[in-house]
């Protein structure tokens, strides 16, 4: 994937990954001791192609998967159809066009928040940290300011300072800031994983 390509369409991307693990962050805040379940529903920023919103609603949560390609929640739907236990709920919609989400006790973002353009940016934090319970967990990915996409003026990079700011008032379960070189085409990497719980 480079960033010429999200500008082309997502399918590879969908199809590249339709076969890897679910991500171990979220299977990490999904531990019993981090996350209690609130009231019981989450949100899935980016789903792409639902491998998380398929692990979340077989983990008995309700779910809704919001993602701006209409081919991504195809694919959720498709993928879903198959085992749920939660309530699926889909949204076509691009984060920027969101005035406002429900709340839920746990919002994931799967390499998805970097495509949010960076003048939304801190309007869709605060939704998010808005919709959280008390109690309710984020968890998720950035770019950071040295990635090889850095300036790309649809999306969002963050330094270091930056993400410590976006978790002020947030309690920080993880926060791991991770660099190298590679992928599926090969760049220069620079992200965030980040756990945090809203007191
Ligand atoms: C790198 S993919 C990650 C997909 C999935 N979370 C995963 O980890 O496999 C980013 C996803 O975010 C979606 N996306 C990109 N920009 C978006 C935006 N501005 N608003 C909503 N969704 C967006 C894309 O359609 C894509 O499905």
């Amino acid at each position: 994937m480079t960033a010429k390509d999200t500008e082309s369409g997502w399918e590879a991307f969908y199809r590249a990954n339709q076969d890897r693990a679910v991500s171990p962050l979220l299977r990490r805040a999904l531990g019993p001791e981090l996350l209690p379940r609130g009231n019981g529903h989450a949100i899935d920023l980016g789903c792409g192609a639902g491998i998380e919103t398929s692990l979340l609603l077989n983990a008995h949560w309700n779910v809704l998967a919001i993602d701006k390609e209409p081919e991504a929640i195809r694919r959720v739907e498709a993928l879903v159809a198959k085992s749920t236990s939660g309530t699926l709920l889909t949204l076509v919609s691009r984060f920027e066009d969101l005035d406002e989400l429900p709340p839920a006790a746990l919002v994931h973002a799967g390499l998805s928040l970097p495509f949010c353009a960076s003048a939304n940016f801190p309007s869709f934090w605060a939704s998010i940290v808005t919709a959280l319970e008390p109690g309710g967990v984020f968890v998720g990915h950035l770019f950071g300011d040295r990635h090889d996409w850095a300036g790309h003026p649809e999306m969002s990079f963050h330094g270091r300072e930056d993400v410590d700011a976006l978790c002020k008032g947030l309690e920080v379960e993880l926060l791991r800031e991770i660099e190298g070189d590679g992928g599926h085409v090969p760049h220069h990497w620079h992200r965030f994983d980040f756990i945090v719980r809203k007191r």
